[in-house]
């Protein structure tokens, strides 16, 4: 098998990062107490523009505790997309909650707000917007919506770090937002999560939950049942070098994903995420769709395969939730299905080069121009059975991680 030489994504550490790193493990703080997280969740809540922040293990943890925090009961709704990572819709279910399911615009492939309307019943208590692949949704419309219906927003923010709306970054546009700190995502700190707030109230209440239920002014007191939901001082000290490197982070993805629609924005075959002009993504993953693909994924599978050849390494988009065993609808969701099974995520590293960009493109363009030729000519002869079965190379990165 050839080896991989652009995975499609990998974490930006370097010196300073080590040397924060050994310091806290030389400090001998290494769970979770000691000065790196304080100065970890002042310096995230100043990035995100909320009053407050907190660190959480990793990013469904962040998610679950939101959606605690809020009082999320049993029966009760909640919307979430079904074009998103299955934490999403989890961390709803882990409340005994009803994950209602929308789906998405055509243009930004996030939720879209008309279904979001559409989907409001009595039993309604939430939005779950997702900025997919980095890509901010229409939170002036859903913020509509919530303030019309008195719903909370708890924004999932865990592939957006430092995307705006209006100029104001996600994560402090809701209720409650969550992020993660997964090794493939724009900042890391191996694993890890951060939920952001205004409201002190929701702040002290999450606090409380990430902490076993302890009482802050009476040690090794359980009032409500809690959970160890904590980042540890090692992985916040890795956290506190990677946010300050966070906005050359950002600008090296969103100039990765330049690169590549200088080089592929005039092939007709691909089609790209819109943004809206109120929103800046982050760009976090450089995200193209097949066109000819819709809806047969086998020729998505068929590029995915030959740029993989070519030492490129590519993923799918995510299967919606609504296919998925645990969540299985008959429902129909058009758009996320066309989307979902036409799309990849491409090598969006902020290592890469303008020239590594230019030779991943020139051989995407060469396939996509085959495949297309190919399929209208009498088939694609598909070499690999189905190229999602094969490992993903992100460098550190678990199968199971979005
Ligand atoms: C949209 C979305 N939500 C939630 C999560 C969960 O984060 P983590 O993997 O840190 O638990 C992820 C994944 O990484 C994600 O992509």
């Amino acid at each position: 098998m050839t080896a991989i030489r652009y995975p499609v994504t990998e974490p930006h550490l370097d010196d300073n990062d080590r040397s924060h790193l050994l310091d806290a493990f030389d400090s001998g703080w290494i769970s979770s107490q000691g000065p790196y997280l304080q100065k970890f969740e002042r310096n995230f809540a100043e990035f995100a523009g909320t009053t407050h922040a907190l660190a959480t293990c990793n990013g469904t943890t962040a998610l679950h505790l939101a959606l605690m925090a809020l009082d999320l009961k049993p029966g009760q709704e909640v919307i979430v997309p079904t074009f998103t990572y299955i934490a999403s819709a989890n961390a709803v279910h882990y409340c005994g909650a009803v994950p209602v399911f929308v789906d998405c615009s055509a243009d930004t492939w996030n939720m879209d707000p008309a279904a979001v309307e559409a989907a409001i019943t009595e039993r309604t208590v939430g939005i779950m917007p997702v900025h997919l692949y980095g890509m901010p949704c229409d939170m002036d419309a859903i913020a509509q919506i919530a303030q019309r219906h008195r719903l909370w927003i708890v924004e999932d923010a865990a592939e957006a770090h430092g995307a705006t709306v209006n100029g104001r970054r996600v994560g402090s546009l809701s209720t409650i937002a969550s992020f993660s700190l997964f090794g493939n995502k724009i900042m890391t700190t191996g694993e890890g999560g951060v939920v952001t707030t205004n409201d002190p109230e929701l702040a002290r209440r999450m606090e409380l939950l990430r902490g076993q239920g302890m009482d802050p002014s009476r040690r090794y007191w359980f009032p409500i049942v809690g959970y160890n939901y904590r980042m540890t001082n090692l992985a916040a000290a890795l956290g506190v070098s990677q946010l300050s490197k966070a906005e050359r982070l950002i600008a090296a993805h969103q100039q990765v994903h330049a690169w590549y629609r200088e080089a592929l924005g005039d092939v007709p075959g691909i089609a790209w995420q819109g943004e809206r002009p109120d929103t800046t993504s982050v760009q976090w993953l450089t995200s193209i769709r097949l066109r000819a693909a819709e809806h047969r994924p086998a020729l998505r599978d068929e590029l995915m395969a030959r740029l993989r050849a070519d030492g490129i390494d590519t993923r799918p988009f995510f299967y919606p939730m609504h296919s998925m065993p645990p969540y299985e609808s008959s429902r129909p969701f058009p758009v996320a299905d066309a989307i979902a099974s036409s799309g990849i995520n491409v090598p969006s590293s902020p290592r890469l080069t303008r020239e590594d960009v230019f030779a991943i493109a020139a051989r995407i363009r060469h396939h996509v121009e085959e495949i297309e030729l190919g399929d209208v000519f009498g088939g694609v002869s598909v070499s690999v059975p189905d190229a999602t079965g094969v490992p993903d190379t992100e460098r550190a990165i678990s199968s199971a991680a979005a």
